[in-house]
């Protein structure tokens, strides 16, 4: 079975390929290289024994994705193409829209026209906006509070509205948490192009001597330790619940799952966990809340495992190891 993976040269999409590849499926990526490297087809290949088709094209290019649906047979659409900087996406709300929004459009039109009737997209848990408790389950109320968040919440429902127009068209939404972690390879992971603004990525900058510690978004929330707590997951258990979501493609209904372990841990957990298996010295230094943040996010996993049996196996000192090792061998 083909399936078309856009942003598959990206983070999550790249180690999603290669389990994909590993279960069997056949992958066709299209990404533009906006965040990631072709080397990437590279890392995939030397993974799994299999070179993945690779088209250097963006989603919004209505040519490039008919010659892509003509050229070849697709059954189902993974959709990870995106921009995803929720603080770049305040200074450029139109970019946002144009590409998450209009990229999605022009490849729906597409899967229409060529009768592709399969998408599983990469939605948030941003779409549950300042959740009023945790854990959060798939039914809490939806809001966004930043032109990134809306963009994910429009085009969940723009899917609801393609599937009310034709019930044969399926969508499965999959809410992620927190990803971090690298492939076991560290042939793949996260190279975030920049300034990183997302706390992981910064714990390695900081583990780097880039910078002289990690700054503590406050600590004064009401949590374990005050300092926020997030739903850290390792990218392959992610990648993993993307090959389980394909069970209900063909079903000609919208599912939606969250991805997350079921399980908060605070900057400073995170912080003392990378520390401690890494052998680093990462500093905190305690600084102001940043606007916007909330004090706790973490899943409520369970609808995943009933419906198409995925947990997260991989543990958050598996997930400190597997970033670390990953970022030096970037060197
Ligand atoms: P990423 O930036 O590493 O991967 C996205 C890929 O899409 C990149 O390779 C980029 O070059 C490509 N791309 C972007 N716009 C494109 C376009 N118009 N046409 C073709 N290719 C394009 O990001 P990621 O962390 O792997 O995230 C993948 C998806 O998951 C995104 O949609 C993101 O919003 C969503 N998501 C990510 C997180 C997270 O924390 N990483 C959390 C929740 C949801
Ligand atoms: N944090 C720090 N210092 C830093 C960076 C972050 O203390 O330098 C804290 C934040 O305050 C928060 C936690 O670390 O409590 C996690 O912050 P991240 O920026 O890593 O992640 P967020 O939970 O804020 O947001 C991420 C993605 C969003 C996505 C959301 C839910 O950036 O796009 O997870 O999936 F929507």
């Amino acid at each position: 079975m083909k399936i078309l993976v856009t942003g598959g040269t990206g983070f999550i999409g790249s180690h999603t390929c290669v389990e994909l590849i590993e279960s069997g499926y056949e992958v066709v990526i299209i990404d533009n290289l906006y965040n990631s490297s072709a080397d990437v087809i590279d890392k995939i290949e030397k993974i799994t024994g299999v070179r993945p088709v690779f088209y250097e094209a963006d989603i919004r290019d209505a040519d490039a994705l008919d010659r892509i649906f003509t050229a070849h047979d697709i059954e189902a659409v993974i959709h990870f193409a995106g921009l995803k900087a929720v603080g770049e996406s305040v200074e450029k709300p139109l970019l946002y829209y144009e590409w998450n929004i209009g990229g999605t459009v022009t490849l729906l039109q597409q899967m229409q026209k060529h009768g592709c009737k399969n998408i599983v997209f990469s939605s948030s848990a941003t779409v549950y906006g300042a959740p009023k408790s945790v854990p959060i389950t798939e039914d809490f109320p939806l809001s966004t509070t930043n032109p990134y968040g809306s963009t994910k919440l429009m085009i969940e429902n723009i899917l609801q509205d393609v599937h009310v127009s034709d019930p044969y068209f399926c969508a499965i939404l999959l809410r992620y948490f927190n990803p971090i972690g690298a492939h076991p390879s560290y042939l793949l992971g996260e190279k975030p192009n920049g300034i990183p603004n997302n706390l992981m990525p910064r714990i390695i900058c900081a583990a780097k001597g880039e910078t002289e510690g990690i700054t503590v978004f406050g600590t004064d929330y009401d949590t374990k330790d005050g300092t926020g707590v997030r739903d850290y997951i390792h990218v392959v258990d992610l990648a993993k619940g993307h090959i389980k979501a394909l069970q209900k493609i063909n079903t000609g209904k919208v599912h939606i799952y969250n991805l997350g372990t079921g399980v908060g841990y605070s900057v400073f957990e995170l912080v003392d966990t990378f520390n401690k298996v890494n052998g680093t010295n990462v500093k905190k230094i305690i600084c102001d809340r940043r606007p916007g943040d909330i004090a706790e996010c973490y899943a409520n996993p369970q609808k995943a495992l009933d419906e198409i049996g995925w947990k997260a196996q991989l543990g958050i000192e598996e997930m400190c190891k597997s970033s670390w090792e990953f970022a030096k061998h970037q060197d």
